[in-house]
């Protein structure tokens, strides 16, 4: 019985957003080996986590270079909500000098200029840089973009090494799922909304039973169900607003779930 309830629980909580990036197109500037597989930028949206050393082919690899951009395309603007990013780490942990300074982005194109900025490092160390790192950056946006830059001439804080090189092994997006143009039932800020617009964040269809811009009210008395579209039973002293059964009771001559049994005992229609 503890078991089940735990899991009901754990479904709850993790179905209001999912990892969009999941398999989307991913790209990375100046790929070690570029072609090998072992090294794509896709092994970082792929999901396989389990091996985060650089030849293990669950992660994006890179060369030193001035500058390092990996960066997935989600195919649609999602409503993102947060980030969490896996480093490339292993047995060599001189990658870890690699990511000091990096920043997170999340933008409507590759470009970072035209992006938001969701975090940018400027505190960690060699001995704090996190292997598992997570930001909270509910931005709307189509790419996320991972960078790092070592310009000349810039005199970087201890431990920063000249070159910097992506080296990444999952990124996960955090965000709310697309179903037809709207977002999921549970992406937007209402309890009772069934449908929520992308744009606005505004739900455009509540879930049956309830009403208002907010799916805020209940069904009026007399009705319920989807759109609050259905009229109770007239025998009925007031109906459930989501099924239509009448919870309050019948009136006198009647009986049943729906108050649809005459005192005859015969079925009338519901
Ligand atoms: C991102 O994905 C969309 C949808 O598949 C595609 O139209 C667009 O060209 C992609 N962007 C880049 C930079 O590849
Ligand atoms: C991306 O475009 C959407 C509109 O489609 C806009 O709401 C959002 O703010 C844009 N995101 C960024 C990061 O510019
Ligand atoms: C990342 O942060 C979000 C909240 O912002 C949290 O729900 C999630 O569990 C965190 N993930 C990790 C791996 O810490």
């Amino acid at each position: 019985m503890y078991i089940i309830c735990l899991c009901v629980g754990l479904f709850a909580i993790s179905s209001a957003y999912v990892n969009v990036a999941l398999n989307k197109p991913a790209y990375q500037q100046n790929q070690w080996k570029p072609g090998d597989k072992t090294y794509d930028a896709s092994n970082a949206v792929d999901g396989r986590k389990s091996d985060l050393t650089w030849n293990g082919g669950q992660c994006a690899v890179s060369f030193g270079e001035r500058v390092a951009t990996w960066w997935v395309n989600l195919t649609s603007v999602h409503s993102i909500h947060h980030i969490t990013i896996y480093f490339l780490t292993g047995s060599f942990s001189g990658h870890i000098f690699d990511h000091l300074g990096f920043s997170v982005y999340i933008s409507n194109t590759t470009d970072i200029l035209q992006g938001t900025l969701c975090f940018k490092d400027s505190n960690f160390t060699p001995d704090t840089m996190p292997s598992i790192f997570n930001t909270t950056c509910p931005v709307h946006g189509q790419y996320v973009i991972y960078y790092n830059e070592r310009e000349s001439g810039v005199i970087y804080p201890h431990g920063y090494q000249k070159y910097v090189d992506a080296d990444i092994c999952e990124v996960e997006v955090y965000g709310c799922p697309i179903v037809d143009n709207l977002y999921g039932a549970d992406c937007c800020p209402d309890v009772n909304c069934q449908k929520c617009n992308m744009e606005t964040d505004i739900c455009v269809e509540c879930e049956p039973g309830f009403e208002g811009h907010q799916c805020e009210q209940a069904c009026q008395n007399g009705f319920y169900g989807e759109g609050c579209s259905e009229m109770c039973n007239d025998t009925c002293t007031g109906c459930n607003n989501i099924n239509g059964s009448c919870d309050s009771g019948c009136l006198q001559g009647w009986k049943g779930g729906f108050c649809h049994i005459g005192f005859s005992g015969v079925p009338v229609s519901k």
